[in-house]
């Protein structure tokens, strides 16, 4: 297993270039189960994610190949040979689920395993099937599978979400597009990543109204076409990049960021006195003088403050003046990274969904483990601000969301490397 090791080494400088949202293409790829023609994905990150959704599509029947090292994807579902995801891939990643509402419009029927228990909570599916059986389908749980069919084809109806979930909005408004008649989605969710997608279907053929609002309409056509569609900036890898300079000084330009897709997150950052300022070819963040002021944040659904930027935070957080409280409400266990920043010397108290950081002057070197994708990333940023070595074991999580990262942060000139243990 490798590990990545840092070594603090004061400010950075330069670009970094943001990749394509692998959040976005996690829901652009099942896409092509709606169509019997190709799609073509551009803009692509390269991450162990994508290339799970790849053999979760292919095991369906679909053609999928990587082109231009991996930054085009093509997919043909031209003749689906499976309805089946198994609990072997499904596992792996929870994004698997978004194979349901597709399959289920254009097949009838779907066969998909429960993803199972998830580090950061419980993340049920409740929400997804309660908006497809309002379409019309007969969902059931069975040895740990979800049996759905739709008989007589999916029906648009109006539905409310009970929470704005962004997996149940993405897989009732892919299932709606097939399904006779028009369905109202009340509640759904506004992330960037769905108006990416309905963008997406809409060359498709599709016909939505309402994405990036929460209230989507979506009326039923017989059938999608191919398409090709340019994968939405990742704004979690940009928030991420946009704390390198803030954590350990300097100034970079996030390449290809733009700040609607990040405000919530600017806004704290410039109220850290951080100075963030778009550019014609991005985001340009700095930290010029004195040490960064801490701020109070709220995870919430966007247009708030993002859950997966929260652990990034809190590593900016521990070298902050004065106390920063984090409130997590999305997912009732995302504060793993917390007792590994307090290896490195951060002050950190957490009573349930509440962190309390005191900021310290400095962050020491350790050893520490990533935990999950977010929880990884924000230990290596806490190692560029921190006094000596640190080696964050387990890399693999991050492996799933950050393409090129050690390339990446040493072009702006921090010490780090990947070693294999
Ligand atoms: C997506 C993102 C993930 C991000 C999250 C919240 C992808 C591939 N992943 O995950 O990176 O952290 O949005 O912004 O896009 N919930 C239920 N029942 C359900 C569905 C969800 O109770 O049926 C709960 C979850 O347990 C969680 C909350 O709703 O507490 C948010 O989940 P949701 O918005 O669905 O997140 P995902 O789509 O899984």
């Amino acid at each position: 297993m490798d590990s990545i090791i840092v070594t603090g080494n004061g400010p950075l400088n330069g670009q970094i270039p943001i990749a394509g949202a692998k959040n976005a293409c996690l829901t652009l790829m099942p896409a092509t189960l709606l169509s019997e023609e190709p799609l073509t994905l551009t803009n692509a990150p390269r991450l162990s994610d994508i290339k799970t959704m790849t053999t979760l599509l292919q095991s369906l029947g679909a053609e999928v190949s990587q082109l231009q090292d991996g930054q085009v994807i093509a997919l043909s579902s031209h003749d689906l040979t499976s309805h089946t995801a198994h609990y072997d891939i499904v596992r792996k990643m929870r994004a698997s689920n978004l194979v349901l509402g597709p399959m289920l419009a254009r097949l009838g029927q779907a066969v998909v395993s429960l993803p199972g228990g998830c580090a950061i909570g419980a993340r049920p599916m409740d929400l997804h099937i309660t908006a497809l059986e309002a379409l019309g389908a007969e969902i059931e749980l069975k040895d740990g599978y979800l049996h759905a069919k739709a008989p007589g084809g999916l029906k648009g109806a109006e539905h409310e979400l009970q929470f704005a979930s962004v997996g149940a909005t993405e897989n009732t408004v892919m299932a709606a597009t097939l399904a006779r008649g028009t369905t109202v989605l009340k509640n759904a969710a506004r992330e960037p990543e769905i108006v990416d997608l309905v963008h997406c279907l809409r060359k498709m053929g599709a016909q939505i109204d309402g994405e990036g609002t929460s209230t989507i309409t979506i009326q039923g056509v017989e059938r999608l076409h191919g398409a090709t569609h340019p994968v939405v900036t990742d704004r979690i890898e940009l928030g991420t990049y946009m704390i390198a300079p803030a954590i350990a000084g300097g100034e970079v330009e996030c390449l290809g960021g733009r700040l609607d897709l990040v405000a919530a997150f600017a806004e704290k950052l410039d109220e850290a006195g951080i100075s963030v300022e778009e550019t014609p070819r991005g985001i340009k963040v700095a930290r010029r003088n004195g040490r960064v002021r801490a701020v109070n944040v709220t995870t919430e659904v966007f247009p708030g403050f993002p859950t997966d930027l929260q652990a990034q935070m809190m590593a900016l957080m521990c070298t902050a003046e004065g106390t920063s409280v984090l409130d997590e409400t999305i997912f009732e266990n995302r504060f793993m990274h917390a007792p590994e920043l307090m290896r490195m010397g951060a002050r950190i108290e957490v009573h349930g969904g509440t962190a309390r950081v005191v900021g310290v002057d400095r962050l020491k070197g350790a050893p520490v483990m990533a935990t999950d994708l977010r929880a990884s990333v924000s230990l290596i940023l806490a190692g560029l601000a921190a006094e000596g070595d640190t080696r964050v074991s387990r890399v693999y999580h991050l492996d799933r969301g950050y393409e090129h990262v050690v390339r990446k942060l040493r072009d702006v000139g921090a010490r780090i490397e990947r070693v294999s243990e």
